[in-house]
């Protein structure tokens, strides 16, 4: 093995961050976006870790919630498809048939009205909140595009077949928000004749409306269904559902509520009365009163500019994509690793160039992350390869892993030459989660990643057989990860589920995995301290020198 003694400096894997200290002219606007957005993710940051402490990563609503919009969608269906079955659209049934559910059939038909309505509110409402929590993050731009861009129709499709659903009741509700829709509608020069005519007068509506209405309902969420197909087609292992813990406890707040608050019908629309005093639902109808108390114009100006402000997002100046994923055919054996760990569906496999029978991993520079995942998968990125250069089959050139290897053995040759008073540590963490470089020290090493997923576990064995006592890997907190899928590959390569694993004969006693997010160095730090204590405690108790190297060299 080869150790320089020198302290190694990275020539590679500084931060591509442009900004002004950079020379790039950064417009006031993106300054505001960056603050705001900024302050916004240190408040989302602060949440969810409270979150955690009583959900945990894995059932902290705020850390899936695409996966919540996705399970509110399907108890919208399924409840949906069972108050269609019962809908009468004529015009004196439709008010009827859904009040019949409410008195009659409250056990059943009463409960999925509640849980129709509930899972509506609680649809837009996480739907907002990833919008906003996915702009916080910084994730609108770049590889990301795509999934912004496609999910801004969702927010019409989402509102439009929620107001309509209200109409479908034809209660006074109904009737109010019908006028007020139309109304605002009529602001816009589309129409030739002013739709509000429609609710005029008793004779002016029909049967019809309703056969209408209801085919609106069904269709835009049809359309819904297959925007948020398109919105989730380039990311690879979809978080489709919530954990079950998340599903049953939402599910059963839905249910709760159904039975303290059921959703009521008001008292018949009647289009000879001015509808007053009625409930509103703030998720949905909230335009309606923000229309009263501004005007059509402001509110078509607040839509428009919003809705054009968020498409145009993503095309503002941002900081320098990380550079991205490279091949090399020579180290590629077509194992397919990567193309089954990238996050993006970036890699794809095709016939290798130079051996028959063989395939070759092709990365889409369009989609890739620049995360560094696939190089962590690589077989052929093992520090024990004799070579001079370690050239893998798959790299990321802002942090080769032939400078990893560097990097770490230049670590362990400084960590060598320190008198053995407490336990010498190797710290992996990740660019976007805690900091780890601060805890550099006498008797730490201290590696930050692109993504902890970038780890090739064999690093490890190679650190514990170079002289570390143990090794500290941090990354983000469950559901938190910068690029998806980072810390669930490490957590499986280290339990030996995932490829490349964590060979056995590492004692993972000398191995330590810590969960922190981008403003929790402490944790880490407190992690790093506990954990040297424990090697002593445990190097004194069995009387034996601390160093898994001294033992298995
Ligand atoms: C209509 C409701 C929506 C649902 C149900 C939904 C659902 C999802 C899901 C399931 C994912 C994948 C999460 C994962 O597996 O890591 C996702 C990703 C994403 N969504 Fe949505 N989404 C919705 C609306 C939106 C909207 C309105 C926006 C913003 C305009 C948006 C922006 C994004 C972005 C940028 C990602 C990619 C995140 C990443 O790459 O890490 N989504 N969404
Ligand atoms: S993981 Fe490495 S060897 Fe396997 S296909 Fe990808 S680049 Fe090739
Ligand atoms: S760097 Fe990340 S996004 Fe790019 S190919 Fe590798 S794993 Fe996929």
């Amino acid at each position: 093995m080869r150790v320089k003694s020198e302290r190694f400096r990275p020539e590679y894997h500084q931060p591509l961050i442009v900004g002004a200290s950079t020379g790039f002219l950064v417009s006031p606007n993106v300054s505001i976006n960056s603050t705001l957005r900024g302050n916004a993710q240190t408040a989302f940051e602060r949440i969810e870790n409270l979150f955690d402490a009583s959900f945990g990563g894995a059932d902290n609503p705020l850390r899936h919630l695409g996966a919540l919009g996705l399970f509110f969608l399907w108890i919208l269906v399924a409840s949906g498809l069972y108050l269609y079955t019962v809908l009468d659209t004529s015009i004196e049934g439709v008010y009827r048939s859904i009040g019949h559910l409410s008195q009659e059939q409250w056990y059943l038909g009463g409960i999925l009205r509640s849980l129709h309505r509930y899972a509506s509110d609680g649809f837009v409402l996480v739907m907002m909140l990833h919008l906003v929590r996915e702009w916080a993050y910084g994730r609108y731009h770049g590889f990301r595009l795509y999934s912004w861009v496609t999910g801004v129709p969702l927010i019409w499709l989402a509102y439009v077949s929620g107001i309509g659903g209200y109409w479908i009741v034809w209660d006074r509700l109904a009737q109010f928000s019908a006028i007020a829709t139309t109304e605002l509608l009529d602001w816009l020069p589309f129409f030739n004749e002013p739709t509000a005519r429609n609710f005029l007068a008793p004779d002016s509506i029909n049967d019809r409306l309703f056969t209408v209405l209801v085919f609106i309902h069904i269709g835009i969420p049809l359309m819904l269904i297959l925007g948020l197909w398109a919105h989730v087609n380039r990311i690879s292992r979809v978080d489709y559902l919530p954990s079950r813990r998340l599903m049953l406890g939402t599910l059963a707040s839905f249910l709760a509520l159904a039975l303290v608050k059921p959703a009521l019908s008001e008292a018949p629309a009647d289009l000879a009365v001015v509808p007053a005093d009625l409930p509103l639902d703030w998720f949905i109808l909230f335009i309606h009163p923000l229309t009263d108390i501004t005007s059509p114009a402001a509110v078509w100006s607040l839509i428009f500019g919003a809705t054009v402000l968020l498409f145009a997002l993503p095309f503002l100046p941002h900081p320098k994509a990380q550079p991205i994923a490279v091949v090399d055919a020579a180290n590629c054996n077509g194992c397919s690793r990567c193309h089954a760990d990238c996050p993006y569906e970036a890699v794809t496999m095709a016939p290798h160039p130079d051996k028959a029978g063989h395939k070759i991993a092709i990365v889409d520079p369009k989609l890739c992350a620049g995360c560094g995942i696939c190089a962590g998968s690589c077989p052929s990125s093992t520090p024990f390869r004799s070579q001079e250069t370690l050239v893998t089959g798959i790299d990321m050139p802002q942090q080769p892993v032939d400078v990893l290897r560097r990097q770490l053995e230049a670590e362990l040759a400084r960590l060598g030459t320190q008198a053995a008073t407490s336990a010498k540590l190797v710290v992996f963490g990740c660019d976007k989660g805690a900091d780890v470089r601060d805890l550099a020290g006498a008797d730490t090493a201290a590696i930050s990643l692109l993504c902890t997923g970038m780890l090739p576990p064999s690093f490890i064995e190679y650190a514990l057989r170079s002289g570390a006592d143990g090794i500290v890997i941090s990354g983000c907190r469950e559901g938190g990860c910068d690029f998806r899928l980072g810390m669930q590959w490490t957590r499986e390569r280290l339990a030996h589920q995932r490829e490349p694993h964590l060979r056995s004969v590492v004692p993972t006693d000398r191995l330590q995995l810590v969960f922190a997010s981008r403003n929790e160095g402490d944790t880490v730090a407190t992690a790093v301290t506990e954990f040297r204590t424990q090697l002593k405690d445990r190097a004194v108790a069995s009387h034996r020198p601390p160093a898994y190297s001294r033992r298995n060299r």
